[in-house]
């Protein structure tokens, strides 16, 4: 039973990938996350506010009797050096004690660091680099020009940068979502991470404070990345990865039947301890074999979206009369 693939023009074994998150941050996770058969692993953020944070606490502590003056620079370089060094460690280490691909990822909201950070990253040694730019257009000021020139700037920006193979992953939230990825994929990216899952807020109503709702997804949460993946498979120039309620390796089966060409878990894997990666590997094999097949691209795609009746399905948003009367 052959499950290899290609991701981000990396071989891999299994196209069942560790998402990123707090799991990743951690390499003897990492490493039982490869010996679970994971294909490769995407490992935690590095979020920019993270690193300002650190660089203001800093230099509060310095300021009364530097008071900032001409050190600010240095200083702020020197802690922004010394946050990310922190995490080029685990990179280091998990390039020495792995042999899956171990891929990056960055969240920045600057310009400038996103270059600086992602240059930073690539000298590291990972082998890839996820660009976590999951932005919410929570501004009514920002438009969908001002979105889509926001994401070709950084990204046209950073191809001429770094020279590994360079990853989107994508928010649930865009006015123009297949023709946007498309153009996305047309800027040169390798792949597209389709989505990131926005931890939510919720209220509570006892103590009148605001709250965080659960962040782990539910399995229901798995058909609108289904939907897309179908609808864009077919659409896009770079390798699609699948992201946000796959919880089980019949979920898996469902992304690959829909065109990904790899699948991210992270709730499940939360849920069920990093083993269970064994479990979702195992469970795609038993799949394959219970239906003839012997590698992914025999059935990879199955269910994308063509010109037919069946594939129509996953453009309905509503049930049509003739539906809702059976
Ligand atoms: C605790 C936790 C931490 C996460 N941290 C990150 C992160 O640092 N960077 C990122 O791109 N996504 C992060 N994510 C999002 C996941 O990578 C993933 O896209 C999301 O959880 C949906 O996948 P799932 O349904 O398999 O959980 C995190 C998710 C969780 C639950």
């Amino acid at each position: 039973m052959d499950t290899k693939t290609k991701y981000l023009g990396l071989e891999i074994e299994s196209p069942i990938i560790a998402g990123s998150c707090g799991l990743t941050n951690d390499i003897s996770n990492l490493e039982k996350l490869e010996a679970a058969g994971a294909g490769a692993v995407i490992l935690k953020s590095v979020f920019e506010e993270q690193i300002i944070y650190d660089i203001k606490r800093n230099l509060s502590m310095m300021a009364p009797v530097d008071n900032y003056g001409m050190s600010y620079e240095y200083v702020a370089a020197h802690v922004a050096d010394d946050s990310l060094n922190k995490h080029f460690e685990l990179i280091r280490e998990a390039k020495k004690r792995l042999h899956i691909p171990v891929i990056g990822s960055i969240n920045c909201y600057s310009f400038e660091n996103w270059m600086t950070y992602t240059r930073k990253f690539q000298d590291a040694g990972c082998d890839a680099l996820e660009l976590n730019m999951a932005i919410l257009p929570y501004e009514t000021a920002l438009s969908c020009e001002d979105v889509d020139r926001l994401f070709s700037d950084i990204i046209n920006t950073l191809r001429k940068s770094v020279t590994i193979p360079i990853s989107i992953k994508v928010s649930q939230n865009f006015t123009d979502m297949a023709n946007f990825m498309q153009r996305l994929s047309w800027m040169g990216v390798s792949g597209i991470t389709m989505f990131n899952k926005a931890l939510n807020v919720d209220i509570d109503i006892d103590k009148m404070e605001l709250t965080h709702a659960p962040s782990l997804s539910s399995p229901d949460e798995i058909y609108n990345t289904l939907r897309w993946i179908a609808i864009l498979t077919k659409k896009l120039r770079c390798d699609i990865s699948a992201s946000t309620g796959v919880h089980t390796s019949a979920d898996v089966v469902k992304m690959l039947l829909a065109g990904a060409g790899t699948v991210q878990v992270v709730s499940c894997l939360y849920k069920n301890g990093v083993d269970y990666m064994k479990t979702l590997n195992e469970g795609l094999k038993e799949w394959m074999s219970s239906k003839g097949y012997d590698s992914l691209s025999q059935f990879r795609g199955k269910f994308a979206v063509k010109p037919n009746e069946q594939a129509s399905m996953f453009f309905r948003t509503q049930f049509m009369k003739h539906f809702a009367q059976l």
